[in-house]
């Protein structure tokens, strides 16, 4: 797939957000992590700046910085607004408020450019896109991915979730996945069915409840474990 940039909304999540979305522990943290997804987030910069071990994929990751810094530019004014528009369907608490929102990514995609180019060459940062990904299998310990799988759900469909998640399991034995909900703050309609059908082939799966809700309703994470 090619991908068109004027159609990505590059926001990113920091190494705290990370931390909450998926419940983190400092254990984890020690893990070889695969970000699936991390897009423009500083959770790779943050973590490699504490001597940790990340590697993102993602599609974005063809474009240069300045590409990406520019797109973040045109887009985030207006994404700002919407959000403002929609205040009730937000939660106000991580984040105070549309503008610390604001704040937040701007510091977040900062972090993220700073250590794009360099981590790009160290293979970091690796152009790359469910439901295959180059990497051999249990490569890692842990695979994360974040607000891409089910939130998009409208528009990607139920073989593909099932494809993507088979991915990260095997490029890692325990895979998470943030949040729980789509676009329009609905429960994914694939949940159900893809807990059932891993669960049904021996997998260990939970839906659990995290410290972090910005889209309301969205405090859920999927847990999913091989079992040893
Ligand atoms: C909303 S961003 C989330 C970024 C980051 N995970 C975070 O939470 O801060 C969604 C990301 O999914 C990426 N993406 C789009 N298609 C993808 C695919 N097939 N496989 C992996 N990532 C994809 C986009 O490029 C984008 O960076």
């Amino acid at each position: 797939m090619v991908m068109k940039l004027e159609k990505v909304v590059p926001f990113g999540r920091s190494l705290a957000e990370y931390k909450s979305m998926f419940a983190l522990s400092e254990a984890d943290l020690d893990k070889t992590i695969v970000g699936v997804g991390d897009g423009p987030a500083s959770f790779n910069a943050e973590m490699f700046g504490m001597g940790k071990s990340v590697v993102s994929v993602d599609p974005l990751y063809v474009f240069s910085s300045d590409e990406i810094e520019k797109q973040f530019y045109s887009v985030v004014d207006a994404i700002i607004a919407q959000v403002e528009a929609s205040s009730d369907d937000w939660v106000w608490t991580y984040h105070e408020s549309p503008e610390h929102l604001k704040e937040n990514r701007v510091n977040v995609l900062r972090r993220f450019l700073s250590d794009y180019e360099t981590g790009k060459r160290e293979g970091r940062y690796v152009v790359g896109e469910l439901p295959s990904i180059d990497f051999g299998k249990r490569a890692f310990q842990l695979a994360l991915c974040s607000h891409f799988l089910f939130l998009y759900s409208d528009h990607l469909s139920y073989d593909f979730h099932r494809a993507s998640v088979r991915e990260m399991l095997r490029l890692a034995p325990e895979a998470r996945i943030f949040p729980l909900l789509t676009l329009m703050l609905q429960p994914p309609p694939y949940l159900q069915p893809l807990i059932e059908e891993l669960a049904s082939e021996g997998f260990e799966v939970t839906v659990e409840k995290v410290d972090y809700e910005l889209q309301r309703g969205g405090n859920e994470m999927l847990r999913i474990r091989t079992r040893a």
